[in-house]
């Protein structure tokens, strides 16, 4: 596989990065994830504006143009022959040469690609069965609107779920769902859809807002507001979305089935209508 190094293509096997760079002693960096479906990106505009947000509040320069971002990914996919997967980037505040808590401005960042490969991203047999979740504590950081790459928590997570035999974890904070350790969570309610507004609390997903916009059309009703475990419980239907999920139905919730307990009608149409319109 190619990568990309700070303005070079290498192999992945000869790409380097100091042992002194920011990403790797303090997480100090953030990053993005573009999905890609028949060679070509998904939604690539929203993840340019979220990652400017990102380098935005961090106080960090953003080391590419729009059109350069996209020359790099499209570069990438080319070479990599990715039709189907996604494409990594990642920004950190580069190598001071040693380490110190405090970062100097002058430091060049450090800008990280790659491409996965990942047949039956949109043909997904997880999305005709759905998946199942638990729910732990969210003790992430407060400022979690930021993509950082500071993913030790979502993977702690993850790494619940999958011992206790499930797909994945919701955090709760106050009682309420916050989200999916790397995806935005919703609920169904007859014709309402439900999920947490956007704050701090959680991460801006680009998915969100093009499926938000996209049941609005088709007609949803949309109602911005946090849930509790109980309630998702209670609901008719549950799901997920993220840039490599989609749209992806969620049919247990802590040991109990939510509705039917089999993928409903409003996650799967909504599924078929982000991929008809995004693709
Ligand atoms: N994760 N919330 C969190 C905590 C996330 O990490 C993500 C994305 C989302 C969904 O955002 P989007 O729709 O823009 O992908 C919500 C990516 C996919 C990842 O870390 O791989």
């Amino acid at each position: 596989r190619t990568v990309y190094v700070n303005g070079q293509y290498l192999p992945e096997t000869e790409a380097t990065v100091s042992i002194f760079d920011r990403g790797f002693l303090m997480a100090d960096g953030v990053y993005e994830v573009t999905s890609v479906l028949d060679g070509k990106l998904i939604d690539f505009a929203g993840h340019l504006r979220r990652l400017q947000r990102s380098l935005d509040e961090l106080e960090m320069k953003n080391p590419l143009s729009e059109d350069e971002w996209l020359a790099v990914h499209r570069e990438l996919v080319a070479r990599n022959g990715v039709e189907e997967g996604m494409v990594y980037l990642q920004v950190t505040r580069g190598n001071p040469g040693d380490r110190d808590f405090a970062w100097a401005a002058d430091v060049a960042p450090t800008v990280v690609l790659f491409t996965q490969t990942k047949p039956g991203l949109a043909d997904n047999p997880q999305a005709r069965t759905g998946i199942r979740v638990i729910s732990v504590p969210d003790i992430r950081w407060g400022r979690r609107d930021i993509k950082t790459v500071q993913l030790l928590y979502p993977s702690m997570g993850k790494m619940m779920a999958k011992k206790a035999g499930v797909d994945d974890a919701w955090f709760t904070e106050d009682g309420f769902v916050t989200e999916g350790t790397s995806n935005n969570v919703y609920i169904i309610r007859g014709n309402r859809i439900v999920t947490r507004p956007l704050s701090s609390e959680i991460l801006h997903g680009i998915t969100r807002s093009a499926v938000l916009r996209f049941a609005a059309e088709a007609q949803y009703e949309v109602e911005e507001r946090a849930f509790t475990v109980e309630e998702a419980q209670g609901a008719d239907e549950a799901f997920l979305t993220s840039a490599s999920a989609f749209v992806m139905p969620v049919v247990e919730l802590d040991g109990a089935a939510i509705g039917t307990g089999k993928p409903g009608p409003v996650a799967t149409r909504l599924r078929e209508i982000y991929l008809d319109e995004m693709r």
